[in-house]
């Protein structure tokens, strides 16, 4: 009994020491807010990026680089981007610090997309891996060593879901699911926060872009989003609630228009929702000059009319449009700005300051020592391996070509990606060094000496090496090597083509008309492949692709993504099959580009086929199926899924269904049981199939495991067109199995 009131004591103590903390936290922010004036106000929700070096002398003498220093000694600016090093960034920090009048500490931001120096698969690769612990992990260590390098902040996760292969950033989210980019926007977010924002090893975290970015029309990057209210509310918004209700520190507003209003302007999206309905604390950074973007969308009449209403829709931090630190002052003194939303917005930031611990030390995150010791660790390197192996998709692998034999066969590794170091690393890899991934080639001829390898490029891939952030211009024209490949194709028992993308033809900026193999890469499969049927062939790429051609006549194809600094080492393992491949799409991959926007949660429709008539909804010239669909992923082994049976439980309002798994093939295997809701009669008509749960199961050849999942209001319920959640009794399809191609259904009634 004593014990019992003990803990109590001690636990209603810490609680409210807890609470203590955080309102002497509000209170602090309130007394400097107190002191500022209103340019240094103004100057917190200024961020520029740095292109200069604050340890070296001074920036050159140009106006733009002075001015920045100037105000960064002024107290003018409230954050950095890009400023990279420890050492670079406790420099920029004294400016601040030990110059201006109160010496608020600046926030230093960074592109931590997958990786910072050791580089992780693409973000679209890891959401293959559905493993959400190793996806949190990946980005515990990015922030890691980020934070090492004297970062606080990073501009992920994006949680953009999108359907269209086109556009050049499905790289960099979670694919098309709004249930997977949900959980997978939370894994992030506590990846990159951990459970304390003030140590010196995490990072704030910032969901983007805000919001339907990934519905830029024609997959045409920062184009226009026109979506309805049940697209918006039902599958755009949830992996943002999912990051703001996991403790995201800060959203990013996005570059497009929403139903005709810039995100940076939206006051729906952000004050009403975001801010009020949602209830969320911390703050909005725009994207890069997007408030000053509001000119173009036409939505602004002038630079001053962009700062009013980005200020006015809650946009807090303006990143390098430079308009809130020229027009934010006159406008207030003109009463066209309220100081009250001044006030909110650099009240949220430097409430983040405050949690990261910047005010206690702001140099808290610049030890040199620290960012050597931390930097490419052995360990950081063994966690983006382990996430590589698992980002690997096993499409097809007719005739068990795979794994290769461990002796005795003569493979010919060919491709223009075949031993390239630098396009496996993706796009968003600013942090890192180029040319630092272990190639296809590097990994497999290190992995195993004992079959005999060869190389041929076959071709180039692009015509002249660019330097980011230039467009990749690709060789239509050099054949130079395609014949040297042929042969050796010829004289090999087996080819390993490695085709695909080059790095930077996925990613901002970057999307294409085309989704098949850029270059002469077809015609230098179909040449090898009419010497050589005994193709496996390895895709590294940042987006779905359409391959109908390889899908019809090469037995094994391996989706190896753009994976990292561990590419090679990763390829290997799992070619031999010391890793069996478990990776399942988190994107419908379509037969052809004039199918997109494609994906498996697509609405009925009034016409559903097939039919023996015109009048469905269907193509004349091509099916409606996809090449590759959503879940899709073999094994090298295979799982047998039985007895489906679902129970309604009335009083706590949930459904249970369980399945038995079972492991029928010859490899022990890891199956990702996926599980599937139909809502078969709605208010406001729902997809023929929804992602409502998945389950990740390790299981020895000829093991069998009874699974069991639960479904609640939450996942059988919806959003209207007024954004309020509902769930209506009735009908539900309840489907599971290894794909969204589900093995087993059942209809139940689901009413209490
Ligand atoms: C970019 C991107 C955004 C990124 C920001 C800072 O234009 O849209 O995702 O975080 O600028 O680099």
């Amino acid at each position: 009994m004593k014990k019992g009131i003990l803990i109590f004591t001690l636990l209603f103590c810490s609680v409210l020491l807890f609470m203590n903390m955080d309102v002497k936290k509000k209170d602090k922010v309130e007394e400097l807010l107190s002191k500022m004036t209103l340019e240094e106000k103004i100057g917190q929700m200024n961020q520029y990026s740095s292109f200069f070096d604050a340890t070296g002398p001074a920036p050159k003498n140009d106006g733009y680089q002075k001015e920045r220093y100037e105000h960064i000694k002024n107290g003018l600016v409230g954050s950095m981007l890009n400023v990279r090093g420890a050492k670079q960034v406790r420099e920029m920090q004294k400016i601040a610090v030990e110059n201006s009048r109160l010496g608020i500490p600046l926030i230093f931001g960074f592109d931590v997309i997958h990786g910072h120096k050791t580089v992780f698969p693409i973000p679209l690769a890891e959401a293959a891996s559905w493993d959400l612990e190793a996806i949190q992990n990946g980005a515990r260590v990015a922030a890691i060593e980020a934070a090492a390098e004297g970062l606080n902040w990073t501009f992920a996760p994006m949680v953009d879901i999108s359907r269209d292969a086109r556009w050049g950033r499905v790289m960099e989210g979670a694919g098309e699911d709004p249930y997977l980019g949900s959980q997978i926007a939370i894994a992030r977010v506590t990846g990159f926060q951990g459970d304390d924002l003030s140590a010196n090893n995490t990072l704030a975290a910032c969901a983007k872009h805000f919001a339907g970015y990934g519905f830029a029309e024609s997959g045409k990057d920062y184009n226009t989003a026109d979506v309805g209210t049940s697209t918006l509310y039902n599958v755009i918004l949830p992996p943002f609630k999912a990051a703001k209700d996991a403790g995201v520190r800060t959203f990013m507003n996005s570059f497009n228009e929403l139903n005709g209003i810039p995100a940076t302007g939206d006051k729906y999206l952000q004050r009403d929702l975001l801010k009020g309905k949602w209830n969320f604390k911390g703050f909005i950074v725009s994207d890069w000059g997007s408030i000053g973007e509001m000119i173009a969308h036409g939505h602004a009449a002038d630079g001053p009319h962009a700062a009013e209403l980005a200020l006015r829709a809650g946009s807090d931090m303006d990143m390098e449009s430079h308009l809130y630190i020229h027009q934010l002052k006159s406008l207030i003194e003109q009463g066209k700005a309220k100081e009250a939303h001044i006030d909110e917005a650099v009240k949220r930031i430097l409430q983040v300051k405050m949690d990261l611990g910047l005010f206690d030390d702001p140099y808290k995150y610049c030890d040199e020592a620290r960012e050597k010791e931390l930097i490419y660790h052995k360990d950081h390197r063994a966690a983006a391996l382990d996430m590589a192996k698992k980002s690997i998709v096993l499409l097809k692998n007719e005739g068990n070509l795979l794994p290769l034999k461990k002796e005795g066969e003569s493979i010919a590794i060919i491709g223009p990606l075949a031993n390239d170091k630098n396009s496996p690393l993706g796009n968003w890899r600013l942090g890192s060094e180029d040319n630092i991934a272990v190639s296809v080639w590097e990994g497999m001829s290190e992995y195993n000496k004992s079959n005999k390898l060869e190389l041929a490029q076959g071709v180039r891939l692009i015509d002249e090496n660019p330097n980011f952030p230039s467009h990749v211009k690709i060789n239509y024209t050099d054949k130079n090597g395609m014949d040297e490949a042929v042969k050796l194709a010829k004289k090999s028992d087996k080819v390993i083509l490695v085709l695909g993308e080059h790095g930077y033809q996925s990613g901002e900026g970057r999307s294409r008309s085309d989704i098949g193999l850029p270059g002469l890469q077809q015609e230098l499969l179909e040449k090898i492949h009419a010497v050589n049927p005994n193709i496996i062939l390895v895709l590294m790429n940042g987006r779905p692709l359409a391959l109908p051609w390889a899908d019809e006549n090469v037995p094994a194809i391996v989706e190896a993504w753009q994976l990292g600094i561990e590419t090679g080492n990763a390829v290997a393992e799992v070619l031999y099959g010391d890793y069996n491949p478990s990776g399942k799409l988190p994107m419908t991959f379509p037969r052809d580009v004039g199918q997109v926007p494609i994906y498996y949660n697509y609405k009925n429709t009034g016409r559903p086929g097939p039919k023996n008539e015109v009048f469905w909804s269907h193509y004349t010239d091509m099916t409606n199926d996809p090449l590759y669909h959503f879940g899709h992923g073999l094994s090298y082994t295979t799982f047998k899924y039985s007895n489906l049976k679902t129970s309604i439980n009335k009083e706590n309002k949930k459904v249970t269904v369980e399945i038995t798994i079972k492991n029928t093939g010859d490899y022990d295997g890891t199956e990702i049981a996926q599980l599937y809701i139909r809502d078969k009669v709605a208010t406001i008509t729902r997809p023929v199939k929804e992602l409502k749960g998945f389950q990740k199961l390790e299981l020895k050849k000829g093991e069998s495991v009874n699974h069991t999942f639960t479904l609640t209001e939450k996942e059988l319920g919806y959003f209207d067109n007024q954004g309020e959640f509902m769930f209506e009794a009735g009908d539900f399809d309840i489907m599971v199995g290894g794909s969204s191609k589900t093995e087993l259904s059942e209809t139940v009634n689901i009413a209490w």
